[in-house]
């Protein structure tokens, strides 16, 4: 599974890439105005950090506006990732941008019928939304294995975004409901390397070979 970041802090973005464990990175509209940059050169700084997807969300509500801003959005570096809203107008400009080889993510997915219309227009990612779905009572889970039920049995190529990730348990079910990419803050991607006993094994370890004077 491919692990991507969902930030707009080209720091944060930086540190976490030097670990070698960074396969691409996810933004919306709202990490954007967090991260308080100028939005094309916050992505031009991501995409000089990360060979890998960067996802660069419209603002537009119509398909043609949607062409436009996307088309844009791609000339800012050769990974860069259209992303789109699940809706017909999104759709519509999915269609766009897959005839032109541009790559899309559609995103805000809440539905394995959204999904089925993501695949069907030819987008590159889909992002089903675990975190949001959780929130409202449902199991977000539930829908990543659903979509990737479908997708498996008809042969869509999309790829399953896990998105909306809150914390380690939703990157473990992402991995076991076989998502192709899961992007998560860096708080969470921080938290997957810890366990309190791979700490205290370690000090265990290091103790014993400082009291038995041996050296490497
Ligand atoms: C993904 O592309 C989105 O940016 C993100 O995962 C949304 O997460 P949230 O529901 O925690 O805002």
């Amino acid at each position: 599974m491919k692990l991507f970041i969902d930030s707009a802090n080209v720091e944060e973005i930086q540190k976490a890439a030097s670990t070698g464990l960074v396969d691409g990175v996810t933004t919306n509209p709202s990490l954007v105005a967090k991260s308080g940059q100028e939005f094309k050169q916050g992505l031009k700084r991501i995409c000089d950090v990360i060979s890998g997807p960067v996802s660069a969300e419209v603002t537009a509500l119509d398909a043609p506006g949607m062409i436009e801003q996307g088309r844009s959005l791609a000339q800012i570096a050769s990974n860069i990732v259209v992303k789109v809203p699940l809706t017909i107008e999104g759709l519509k400009a999915t269609q766009a941008f897959s005839k032109d080889g541009i790559q899309t993510n559609v995103t805000l997915c809440f539905s394995t019928n959204q999904a089925y219309l993501a695949a069907k227009s030819g987008a590159t990612y889909v992002s089903p939304f675990i975190g949001r779905l959780d929130d409202i009572g449902q199991e977000g889970m539930d829908l990543i294995g659903d979509i990737r039920a479908v997708y498996d049995q008809y042969g869509y190529s999309t790829q399953i975004l896990a998105a909306s990730i809150r914390h380690s348990e939703h990157v473990l079910q992402s991995l076991r409901y076989g998502a192709d990419v899961a992007t998560m803050p860096y708080a969470v991607f921080e938290k997957l390397i810890h366990h309190p006993l791979t700490s205290s094994g370690l000090d265990r370890f290091l103790d014993d070979w400082k009291k038995s004077g041996l050296s490497l």
